[in-house]
This record gives structure tokens, C-alpha cells and sequence, in this order.
């Protein structure tokens, strides 16, 4: 049975643990293939609200196993708790498994992503601040801790005292922090490591075993295509893959072992963070959006940045990803709007662009070439069926389709998990 990626499309925040959530039921595994706790993912069920930053989207689903993939970097005080937490709302977390070979975001990964951002001044990424650069830089670099190790009681202190001991020196000379404290972190660390270790196990054979036995798989990327670090607005970008390759990597599954890729995207834009946004909004009507979208970040609390849809983006993701089909989430957002914007066009020095500028800052001076659309001014938040969907709905949902290059197969009007509206007659790709 093969496996399915459910990536983000624009710059993360579209909905991806909604749409994994959902099909996660149908599904025997869910594996987050990347990212750390910068993720947020929001649920919303008959149980609550579950707002996950580490635990995979598929933990609501009973009787479906939860991967944490070799690709994710991981802050084991922050796992811990997240179990904890859902433990104690009697969610069963028994079916999760963590690779052995993720790697572990260490306190001072935190104080380095934040001196970094200090020292890069007028013009900082805005990240998270959850250390997770300075994680993948040390993965990369290869001194980085797994979760393997973490977990070998005799060598984890040792080690740790080892590297708290080196990167304190670099905190307070080189980013003029304070330090952290080393012997209350290592105590927290490795009680936060015993509670994971029965978890912690070779997760790629657990998802390998599980495609054999044709079990359903579902690979869930955190963050979006956006951000990529190879093929994002670079430097605003995050430091891991969450794109379709990305996903294959970080959960250890062939590419020949996808069927299908699902860009979620939402019905307008968002980023959080610095870094280029063509068709940003900065009058009331982004306000109104954010507003009605609660456009707020799960892990930090921002405000997000709202900008109408981004067609040239869209269409890029979808090519770079081979996105399937689309699932376009939070639409009953722009219930309220006459008019609705999409960007089909980048206008770069006087001149249409077709593609993403490479450099940030010539990104930053591209103006959207916008075609309004005439909104459906109804709420359609109890719409159930697509065909009850208003046609000017119909009409966005299917332009969105044709621009993007990939047909949308479920709408939200909603954050309830029976307010995504599968789209039975699959939108053409309309004529670009
Ligand atoms: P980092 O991943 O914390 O290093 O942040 C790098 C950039 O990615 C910043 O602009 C963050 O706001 C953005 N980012 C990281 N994770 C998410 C996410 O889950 N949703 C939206 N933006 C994110």
C-alpha cells in the first residue's frame, strides 16, 4: 500500500494537522517527517481543542500508530509534556514511535537561535526561537546528539556535560548571553529521556514493515514548501526540507513508495517571520482576515502577516512537490468579502515574472499582478455537500485549482473536523 505526503503549500499555518487528522482515521500510521516543536498544529474535535507542537496530528486517531521520523528534531522536555498532557485528557499514546536517529534540540539551541538573532540586527528570520537552525546546524555538522544517544543512560551525561560545557563558553563570548544552566538542564533532559526510551526505536523499519503489511500511510511535513531551506525565500526560511522529497527523507520511504501528494493550501495567505510576501495586506482588510482566520501563531503567539492568494508561489510548490491534489482549507474565511484577490502574475522592474526571485531582496521589491474575483458573501460554514457550495465559491475553489496546477479534492469552511467538504467532481485544471 503506498504511502501519502500531506505537505503545506505557502509558508506553513495552512491546516496540514486538520487535513492529516482526518485522513488519519482511514489510515493505520501517521509519520511527521520534519521540522521541531517551531510546528503548531490545531485540532479540533468533540474532545476539544489539542494544540500539538511534536506529536504527530494522527495521536487523536485511535488505533493508528504516530511515527516521529529521523528527519525531526526533537526537544524532549517538550515531547514528554506533550504526552503528558495528552495522556492526562485520556488520549492513548501508546501506538507512538520515535526514530532512534532523530536529533535532539538541546536547551542551548534556544540561546543560539536567539543570539543569532540578535546579531543579525535590522533584519532578523524571526524564527521561533526553538533552537531549531542550531539543531539542524549540528546535525549537519555532525556533532549533533540523536536521540540513540540521549537515550544510553552510561554516555548521555557525559556527553552532555561535554557539549553544555563547550557551547556555554561560545554563549557568553561569543553571543554575550547568559549561560545555561547546566547541571538543572541535564537533570531535566535525561528525566525527559527516560520517559521517552520505550518509545524510542528504528522507525524506518517500523514504517517499512507497516507499507508491507499494506498498511495506509500518511507522511506529514511541518511548516510549508515556502520556507524550504533549498527552494524557499532563502535566508527567511526554516532549516529543514517540508517538501515532498523532504518527507520521503525524514520518514525513511522511498519516493516510488508515494501515491499521492496533498499541498494544503489556504484560501488566502500567511506567513510569520520576516522574509518577502508579495501580496501582503496591511489595510483592514487583512485585519478583518486575520480576525476572522485567527491568525495567530500556536507556537509563539504572533500576529501572522495576511496576503491574498499566491498564485505564482502556488504554482511553483505544486510543480516542485508533483502535488496530487490540493486541499484548500479556511475559505468560509472570505465569506465576508465582495471582492477577493489573487495574485496570477509577479511584476518584477517593469517587467512579468513567472517565477520566485532567487534573492530575498529583489523578492521583496516584486509587485503581484492582482485579479479580482467577485466574492459569494454568504457563510458557508454549514455547507456539507460541494455541490450546496454558493457558485462564486465553486468558481474560486476551481481558479485556485487551474492556477495552481493541481485539482483541489477537499475544501474547509471550518475548524471542526466535519467541516472539510470533499469536492467529488475534481476541479478541472482549468486552461492558465
Ligand atoms: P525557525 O523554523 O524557528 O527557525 O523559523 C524560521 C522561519 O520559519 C520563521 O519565519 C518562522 O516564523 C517560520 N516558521 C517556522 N515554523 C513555522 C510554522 O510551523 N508555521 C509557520 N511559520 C513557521
Amino acid at each position: 500500500m503506498p504511502a501519502t505526503i500531506v505537505l503545506g503549500g505557502q509558508w506553513g499555518d495552512e491546516g496540514k494537522g486538520k487535513i492529516t487528522d482526518a485522513l488519519a482515521g482511514e489510515s493505520g500510521m501517521v509519520v511527521r517527517a520534519n521540522g521541531g516543536s517551531n510546528a503548531g498544529h490545531t485540532i479540533s474535535t468533540d474532545q476539544g481543542v489539542f494544540k500539538m507542537h511534536l506529536v504527530p496530528s494522527g495521536i487523536l486517531s485511535p488505533g493508528t500508530t504516530c511515527v516521529v521520523g529521523a528527519g525531526v528534531v526533537i526537544d524532549p522536555v517538550q515531547l514528554a509534556s506533550e504526552l503528558a498532557d495528552l495522556r492526562a485528557r485520556g488520549i492513548d499514546t501508546s501506538a507512538l514511535v520515535i526514530s532512534d536517529r532523530a536529533h535532539v534540540v538541546l536547551p542551548f539551541h534556544s540561546e543560539i537561535d536567539r543570539g543569532e538573532e540578535r546579531l543579525r540586527g535590522e533584519s532578523p528570520i524571526g524564527t521561533t526561537l526553538r533552537g531549531i537552525g542550531p539543531a539542524y546546524a549540528d546535525k549537519v555538522s555532525r556533532r549533533g546528539m540523536r536521540m540513540a544517544d540521549l537515550c544510553d543512560e552510561r554516555q548521555a551525561r557525559q556527553r552532555l556535560e561535554r557539549d553544555f560545557d563547550a557551547r556555554n563558553r561560545l554563549l557568553e563570548g561569543y553571543y554575550e548571553s547568559a549561560s545555561v544552566d547546566t547541571a538543572a538542564s541535564i537533570d531535566q533532559l535525561l528525566g525527559a529521556a527516560e520517559l521517552l526510551a520505550p518509545f524510542v526505536g528504528h522507525a524506518e523499519d517500523v514504517v517499512q514493515d507497516a507499507l508491507d503489511r499494506g498498511t495506509r500511510v500518511i507522511v506529514e511535513c511541518a511548516q510549508g514548501a515556502m520556507l524550504d531551506i533549498d527552494y524557499g525565500s532563502y535566508p527567511f526560511v526554516t532549516s529543514s526540507s517540508p517538501t515532498a522529497a523532504g518527507a520521503c527523507q525524514g520518514a525513511g520511504i522511498a519516493p516510488s513508495q508515494i501515491e499521492r501528494v496533498i499541498g494544503v493550501f489556504k484560501a488566502y495567505s500567511s506567513r510569520v517571520g520576516s522574509g518577502p510576501f508579495p501580496t501582503e495586506l496591511f489595510d483592514d482588510t487583512g485585519n478583518e482576515i486575520r480576525e476572522r482566520g485567527h491568525e495567530y501563531g500556536t507556537t509563539t503567539g504572533r500576529a501572522r502577516r495576511i496576503g491574498w492568494f499566491d498564485a505564482v508561489a502556488a504554482r511553483r510548490v505544486t510543480r516542485l512537490n508533483g502535488v496530487t491534489d490540493i486541499a484548500l482549507t479556511l475559505l468560509d474565511v472570505l465569506d465576508t468579502f465582495p471582492t477577493i484577490q489573487i495574485a496570477t502574475g509577479y511584476e518584477l522592474d517593469g517587467a512579468n515574472i513567472r517565477t520566485v526571485p532567487t534573492i530575498s531582496a529583489d523578492y521583496d521589491r516584486v509587485t503581484p499582478v492582482l485579479a479580482p474575483i467577485d466574492g459569494w458573501l454568504e457563510d458557508i460554514t454549514a455547507v456539507r455537500s460541494y455541490e450546496d457550495m454558493p457558485v462564486r465559491a465553486r468558481e474560486y475553489v476551481s481558479r485556485i485549482g487551474g492556477l495552481a496546477g493541481a485539482p483541489v479534492s477537499m475544501v474547509g469552511v471550518g475548524p471542526d473536523r466535519e467541516q472539510l467538504v470533499p469536492v467529488e467532481t475534481r476541479t478541472p485544471v482549468a486552461a492558465r
